[in-house]
């Protein structure tokens, strides 16, 4: 079973809809899938669905860890799709005991025996059991947007990720466990924690640990989606949070894709419906399935990432950029010749982005006082 978390960091970037978009492309394309609402404390994913409040969901079965867990697992009128919501009895994710937690992957795991792809739909944030959620997998998705706030997040989710793979493997009473502690102690106020180095210095006190590590790490490579972006190069931020995290974290990622901000998503939404049914031509659900076939090709076991493969999903993810602009761009005129959509309505929409421009400028300033006021201090650029 390929088990696919969905994470981000920060929150509104669209994670459940590409859980709820992927589920429904990867059933189309005949896998048999079950996705899991584990936005715990948040859950909002049957809305994307166009599932009803559900009444059982993991709260139910989180509330009796020995119930039957098979009484949250509803089917979905997708074939191949079951789902499993989040209900009214939620927890959030910081009241998680670890005994839940574990019941909870025990029978995630067990749904192997007739799933073939299980998708989590994670909450914002890197709570730690957030972070053991995605650390299920060696290939997670992390979705941002390409907002600086959003990236900065995205790559603090995965330093967070990384610090917490060394935990689980770190067994308590090793050199290199006590290494990590006195690191994480020492970090709160004098130094940030450089992972390369710490990793070097783990190596030397603690050679068997730091091997643990690496072999861990040699598979671990997330994946990245960029969504909500408005131009071809916003493909490019990805590349900031690639090279941060060869450079600090000691990681490799890649790239899946880019989704364009889409307004039928709206309509979509309040259709009750995903986007891949509501309207599959459209941008945002070609993209939906570019992913998906990308996801059916890759292989399912662990595997090592080379550089060509890296560079080669950067390439393609900033071509496929390109291409879904012209093809926006089109679609824009088509419209206009149709009558569907109306001198008015351009007006209104270039109205509502001179609106956010403003706003983004404003922002823009407030960084560039504090950025003074921080330089002014001593602080280098
Ligand atoms: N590419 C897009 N185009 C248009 N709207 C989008 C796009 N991606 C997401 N949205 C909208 O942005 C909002 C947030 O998306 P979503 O709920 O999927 O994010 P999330 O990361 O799951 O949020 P949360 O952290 O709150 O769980 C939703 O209203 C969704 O419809
Ligand atoms: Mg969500």
């Amino acid at each position: 079973m390929r088990i696919i978390p969905i994470a981000s960091g920060k929150g509104g970037v669209g994670k459940s809809l590409v859980a709820a978009n992927l589920a429904v492309a990867l059933a189309q394309a005949g896998q048999r899938v079950v996705l899991t609402d584990l936005d715990l404390g948040a859950s909002n994913l049957h809305l994307v669905l166009g599932f009803h409040s559900p009444a059982k969901g993991i709260g139910t079965f989180l509330h009796n860890t020995k119930s039957d867990f098979t009484q949250v697992i509803s089917n979905t009128n997708i074939r191949g799709l079951r789902f499993i919501p989040g209900d009214q009895e939620m927890p959030g994710m910081a009241n998680l005991k670890s005994f839940q937690r574990n019941a909870l992957v025990r029978r995630l795991l067990a749904l192997a025996s007739d799933t073939d792809i299980l998708i989590l739909d994670l909450g914002a944030g890197t709570h730690q059991s957030i972070l053991d959620f995605f650390l299920l997998s060696g290939q997670g998705i992390v979705v941002s947007s390409p907002a600086v706030t959003a990236t900065l997040n995205a790559y603090v989710f995965l330093k967070n990720t990384v610090f917490r793979l060394m935990y689980t493997i770190f067994a308590k009473g090793t050199e290199a466990f006590n290494f990590l502690e006195r690191a994480r102690r020492d970090s709160s106020e004098k130094r940030h924690l450089y992972i390369p180095q710490m990793l070097k210095e783990i190596a030397n006190v603690d050679p068997e640990s730091h091997r643990k590590f690496a072999e861990a790490t040699a598979h671990f490579h997330p994946r990245l989606i960029m969504n909500m972006i408005e131009d071809p190069k916003d493909a490019d931020v990805a590349m900031k949070i690639r090279l941060s995290c060869e450079e600090y974290l000691d990681i490799k990622v890649e790239h899946l894709g880019v989704m364009y901000r889409d307004g039928i998503q709206d309509t979509a939404l309040s259709s009750r419906l995903p986007v891949v049914l509501y309207k599959p031509q459209s941008v945002i659900a070609q993209a939906i399935y570019r992913i998906t076939d990308k996801i059916l090709e890759s292989p399912e076991e662990a595997f090592t990432l080379t550089k060509e493969m890296i560079d080669d999903s950067f390439q393609e993810a900033s071509l496929e950029a390109e291409i879904d602009f012209e093809n926006k761009m089109e679609y824009v005129e088509e419209l206009l010749h149709t009558g569907a959509l109306t001198q008015g309505d351009l007006l209104e929409t270039v109205k509502s982005q001179q609106l956010e421009i403003t706003k983004l400028k404003k922002e823009n300033n407030f960084l560039k006082h504090k950025l003074t006021q921080a330089v002014s201090k001593g602080f280098k650029v």
